[in-house]
């Protein structure tokens, strides 16, 4: 213990060298850009330039800038960042003579107010200005008067309770202004009026009850505007008729979290004035009714009801006025009170790509697919209904009843995770192989369900679909292990819960893949709790690339996997393998990764038979051991793994390098944390640097008993102007 000691002192000693600190100073007048950022100042630096164009003075603690120095100063100065500082007030002759200043960053001070004058002498340079998170609370009627330059206003973050007519008037190149979290309660007649190059206004997060009828008068140019969680209410006292009349060009409206009142509509002759909308983001109630008045947003392709969705009912005619539109995506997500859908609520949406009805968490699964029907015969990007039905109190069971909707409808990217589902009754969502649905889809993800059954019988779903790339079984939360044995496509019904007889496998197991499968994760699904079959085979697996079995509670590793050609990364972590056959991996000709993390494998089987083991499996770039408490590899080689890039042994109980990395010449991660590793011999360093010499090379040594070496001087030195990873936060040394 005592020997500690003197090598923290060393370490402490000597990081910095090795870890990049550098003493030299931070201001550096690097050609025309001064940067004095980061160093507690509380006035300027007297370091007159004529050349410097750029000045950053940023998180210092300067309370003021000085009067009229900054102009003798700097005389070309076009960038000057003071943000991050305490400044209070700026004097009026502050930027006096700055003529070439083009962005001014006073952002995160304590200014309270702006005068008239202040700004004055950059009325013919200024293009950009950010004074956000400051504490103001008016602004001068002139503050910004003849601007006529600029080009984008931040103000965003202060404490705003109202604005004039005359705020912003003169700001005729404005393009971009924010104002979003401040405290103001409504915006009077033509504030805006001047603006007349404005593209994107943020007024989200403020306190506004009411808009003047003219509130937005003049802003023919806006694209884009944010009226977020703000207080107006859906009717007219709040949004006056005509009050968006001139946001012909506005493309993305979002007007959310405002009404908080449940029942409600659209108040008419507001939104129909938004022609040229492409994203609508507005609350919606109980009653959910967008009327014809909607159909004049010819350009619709979001409708963005998501997470402010109060809908308890979708109607037929809900969505009326967006029947036979352009619009793609609809967005009802977290409508938690949705209970009901008539048939025809998405009937007539030609165009429809996308459908999230996501986390509408009472809604029984059986209306969602319902849902469906007014989507017969369409071509869909996705249909999401993640988290559907989470909150009701049975688990649901997907029959063909349920489905028949979707058989007709062609969707790439279905997804149903986390959805309360205990089962998938065969043929229920790929009931034939030429239904529209087992033609088009890609992508299912069903994880995070309870489904329990054998994994013959989850791929047996899947199997008449021709294109199906990715399946998502992983993390099936089963409450009763009794249903381990149940058989679903045989007896859906599953009458033999309580049952305590194991599964009898045959002595090959057949896995029917759908050949374009590329992408299986059953990771955590429980299906394989007693053992596994001798041999798992799937021949037609012919495109799967990757394979995630791990965590299936595998009680012991005696299988052979045949079949999986073109098998490339195969995860068989977190199983029961202390008992692992030898040929296990012997026909997985392809894996290039492999991990048998926290796999329980046996220290001493692996000593003599981890080159048994993984003789046939040649191409491996990565291996992943880490988490199995291994002592050692006999002759510390694994000679089939020439190829190996990424040996992971983290959290073992090795005491020297495992494996000779001489052998192994394109390794470019040892990660050997956490292992009983004391030091490294000299011939281990050597080889080591040898391969440190030609590439760029890791070595995590973190959690070893390391300082043990103090007394070896020459070992510790080597270790800090190598590549070794010693301390927390896994930064690498570098050659
Ligand atoms: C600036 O404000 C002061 C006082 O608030 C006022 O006397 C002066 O006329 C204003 N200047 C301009 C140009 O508006
Ligand atoms: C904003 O102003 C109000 C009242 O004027 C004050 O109570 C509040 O503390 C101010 N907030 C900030 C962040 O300055
Ligand atoms: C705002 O303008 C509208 C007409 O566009 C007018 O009816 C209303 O009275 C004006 N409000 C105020 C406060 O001047
Ligand atoms: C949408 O168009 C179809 C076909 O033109 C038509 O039959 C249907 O009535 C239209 N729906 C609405 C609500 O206008
Ligand atoms: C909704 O539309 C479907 C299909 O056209 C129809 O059968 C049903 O009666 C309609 N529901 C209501 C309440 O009108
Ligand atoms: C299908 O569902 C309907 C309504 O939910 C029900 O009346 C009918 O009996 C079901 N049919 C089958 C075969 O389960
Ligand atoms: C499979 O799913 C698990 C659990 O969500 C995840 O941790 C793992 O990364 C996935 N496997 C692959 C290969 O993506
Ligand atoms: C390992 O497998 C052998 C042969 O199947 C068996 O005799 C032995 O009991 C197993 N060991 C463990 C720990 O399961
Ligand atoms: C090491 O990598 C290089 C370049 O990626 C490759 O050409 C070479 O074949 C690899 N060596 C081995 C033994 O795999």
């Amino acid at each position: 213990m005592f020997h500690v000691f003197p090598c923290i002192a060393l370490m402490c000693g000597l990081f910095p060298l090795t870890r990049g600190f550098s003493c030299t100073e931070s201001q550096q007048a690097e050609g025309l850009s001064l940067d004095s950022s980061h160093r507690h100042l509380t006035s300027l630096p007297d370091t007159p330039s004529e050349k410097v164009t750029k000045f950053d003075v940023t998180y210092n603690d300067l309370s003021k800038l000085p009067e009229d120095t900054l102009s003798s100063w700097f005389p070309a100065l076009q960038q000057l960042d003071a943000s991050h500082n305490a400044i209070t007030a700026i004097d009026d002759r502050t930027f006096q003579g700055l003529s070439e200043l083009h962005d001014l960053d006073l952002s995160y001070n304590q200014l309270q107010v702006m005068h008239n004058g202040t700004l004055s002498d950059l009325s013919s340079s200024l293009r950009t200005l950010s004074l956000s998170h400051n504490r103001l609370q008016q602004l001068d009627d002139t503050a910004f008067r003849g601007l006529a330059t600029l080009t984008s206003l931040s103000l965003d973050n202060n404490n705003l309770t109202s604005l004039t007519a005359s705020t912003f008037s003169g700001l005729v190149s404005l393009r971009y202004l924010d104002l979003s979290y401040n405290a103001l309660t409504s915006i009077l007649n033509n504030t805006f009026a001047d603006l007349v190059s404005l593209r994107s206004l943020r007024l989200d997060h403020n306190q506004m009850e009411h808009l003047e009828p003219a509130a937005l008068a003049g802003l023919k140019q806006l694209v884009d505007i944010h009226l977020n969680d703000n207080r107006l209410e859906f009717f007219h006292w709040s949004l006056p008729a005509g009050v968006f009349a001139d946001l012909q060009s506005v493309e993305r409206f979002e007007l959310k979290f405002n009404s908080r009142s449940n029942t409600g509509g659209y108040p008419e002759g507001v939104f129909g004035d938004l022609v040229a909308v492409r994203y609508l983001a507005l609350d919606s109630f109980v009653d959910m009714d967008f009327g014809p008045e909607f159909a004049r947003l010819s350009h619709i392709e979001t409708l963005d009801v998501a997470d402010s969705c109060k809908v308890n009912t979708l109607r037929n005619s809900s969505l009326l006025g967006f029947k036979n539109s352009s619009l793609q995506s609809l967005q009802l997500t977290s409508c938690h009170s949705l209970l009901f859908m008539e048939t025809c609520a998405f009937c007539d949406l030609p165009h429809l790509k996308n459908l999230y009805l996501t986390h509408s968490d009472a809604l029984h699964t059986g209306e969602a697919f319902r849902a469906l029907y007014g989507l017969q015969g369409q071509s869909l990007d996705e249909i999401n209904f993640r988290a559907v039905g989470r909150l009701l109190p049975e688990l649901h069971i997907i029959d063909s009843n349920m489905t028949k909707y979707i058989h007709n409808v062609c969707v790439r990217t279905f997804i149903m995770s986390h959805a309360h589902i205990q089962r998938v009754i065969h043929n229920a969502m790929f009931h034939t192989a030429d239904s529209q649905l087992s033609r088009c889809i890609q992508h299912v993800d069903l994880s995070e369900n309870n489904l329990n059954g054998d994994l013959g019988v989850f791929i047996n779903i899947f199997v008449h679909t021709k294109t199906l790339i990715s399946l998502q079984l992983q993390e099936q939360h089963v409450y009763s292990l009794k249903g381990s044995a149940c058989v679903l496509s045989v007896a859906p019904e599953c009458g033999n819960r309580g049952s305590s007889t194991p599964p009898s496998w045959p002595e090959t197991f057949h896995l029917p893949f759908p050949p374009s499968l590329h992408f299986l994760n059953l990771s955590a699904m429980f299906t394989f709790f007693n053992s596994m079959p001798p041999r798992v085979d799937a021949p037609s697996a012919l495109g799967l690339k990757t394979l995630d079995l791990s965590f299936g509670f595998t009680s012991h590793c005696m299988t052979t996997f045949t079949g999986f050609q073109h098998l490339e990364t195969f995860d068989f972590s977190g199983n029961y393998c202390n008992n692992i056959s030898d040929n296990i991996f012997d026909h997985l000709l392809s894996l290039r990764h492999l991990s048998l993390s926290s796999a329980h494998l046996n220290p001493a089987d692996i000593r003599t038979r981890a080159h048994r083991l993984l003789q046939h499996v040649d191409r491996l770039e990565t291996l992943d051991l880490s988490w199995n408490w291994l002592v050692e590899i006999q002759g510390h080689s694994l000679p089939a793994q020439s190829r190996l890039q990424r040996l992971l042994l983290s959290h073992n109980s090795f005491q020297s390098l495992p494996v000779d990395v001489g052998l192994h010449p394109n390794l470019t991660d040892l990660d050997l944390s956490f292992n009983s590793v004391p030091s490294l011999t000299s011939v281990e360093r050597d080889s080591l640097d040898e391969l440190a010499s030609r590439h760029l090379f890791r070595l995590n040594l973190r959690g070893n008993p390391m300082l043990c070496a103090c007394s070896n001087l020459n070992f510790l030195r080597w270790m800090w102007d190598t590549h070794v990873i010693l301390d927390g936060d896994g930064s690498s040394g570098r050659r």
